[in-house]
């Protein structure tokens, strides 16, 4: 993580069984960085992990961040630090936002799709299209009526203007998995389509708009989990191009962790190829794109790489760093 910012927890309140959101503020209340609706921070850690976590609160709100976490099983340790060690009062290190899942404004049409924690950008982008007046849709799945954050405020938002608001609980008494390709199939064809959630939600969404002929400037995804295995075959050199070092990629290594073990700083945060902190330039070199941050486009152009996942198809990579 680079440019750090010191931050109070200011509030800390049960959105949904398992899910907590955690208000972040300057210790004088002061602005904070501008963010704009599908920008995420890192946070620092105490036990020295740096994760990724969107914010989930409105972007004309210049004096507070709010993330909401959940309380995952899986956890590889930085939820289940969250919940357990993050409280009212604590001070912690965040970066400032970065969006990589930017909201397309003037779209005519919005079509949200959401599963789970994957909510929260979502939330943020329709705080935003509602301040702007424009047209929206949600199609937001979880488990369960009491594991669905932010519910009662869609409710709310559903009162106001009925008809935009579809909650899915797969797994209540009659519940089943929502059906993408129905949801996409019945959407306006000029619409843009957003969806944030679990990656095999993820993948049936771009599933379904492939095969339904949706152009691609129109559909935008953020995974926040690895969509591939990171790159670990090795046998290539990393030249970096400023410091004027360069080193042998071995296999069972990535970039990244080569470069760490060489005591060369670099920034990075979800190490999965999802959160963005790690973009690289590439001066030299066809790098093998493993992350799920990038469009296919901007892969193919080999201009920049997530050096925490993706390998080489070249024998030597030359970076900006
Ligand atoms: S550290 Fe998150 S994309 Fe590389």
């Amino acid at each position: 993580m680079l440019d750090t910012i010191e931050v109070l927890v200011t509030r800390v309140i049960a959105e949904a069984q398992g899910v907590k959101s955690w208000e972040l503020a300057r210790e004088d209340g002061s602005p904070l960085p501008s963010f704009t609706a599908g920008a995420h921070i890192d946070l620092k850690l105490a036990n020295g992990l740096v994760r990724s976590y969107s914010l989930c609160n409105s972007q004309d709100e210049a004096n507070r961040y709010l993330i909401a976490v959940n309380n995952d099983p899986q956890s590889r340790g930085g939820s289940k630090f969250i919940h357990d060690m993050l409280g009212l009062g604590d001070l912690v290190s965040i970066s400032a936002p970065r969006n990589h899942f930017p909201l397309v404004e003037d779209a005519g049409h919005v079509v949200f799709v959401a599963g789970g924690i994957g909510i929260t950008p979502i939330y943020s982008m329709i705080q935003r299209l509602e301040a702007l007046g424009r047209s929206w849709e949600l199609h937001y799945s979880a488990r369960t009526k009491e594991m669905c954050a932010f519910r009662s405020q869609f409710e709310v938002l559903e009162q106001r203007r009925p008809g935009r608001v579809h909650f899915n609980f797969d797994h209540e008494p009659g519940g089943r998995m929502i059906d993408l390709k129905d949801v996409l199939a019945k959407s306006d064809a000029n619409a843009h389509f957003y969806c944030c959630g679990p990656a095999p939600m993820l993948q049936a969404f771009e599933d379904a708009a492939k095969a339904l002929g949706l152009p691609s400037p129109q559909i935008h995804v953020e995974y926040f989990t690895a969509m591939q295995e990171a790159a670990t075959d090795g046998g290539f050199t990393v030249e970096l191009a400023r410091s004027k070092r360069s080193f042998f990629v071995s296999a069972g290594k990535t970039i990244l962790e080569t470069l760490l073990d060489n005591d060369v700083d670099v920034p990075s945060s979800c190490t999965q190829g999802f959160c963005g902190t790690c973009e690289t330039a590439v001066i030299e070199g066809i790098p093998d794109h493993r992350d799920s941050v990038l469009s296919s486009e901007d892969q193919a152009t080999n201009r920049t790489m997530m050096i925490c996942c993706s390998g080489s198809k070249s024998e030597k990579l030359v970076l900006d760093l």
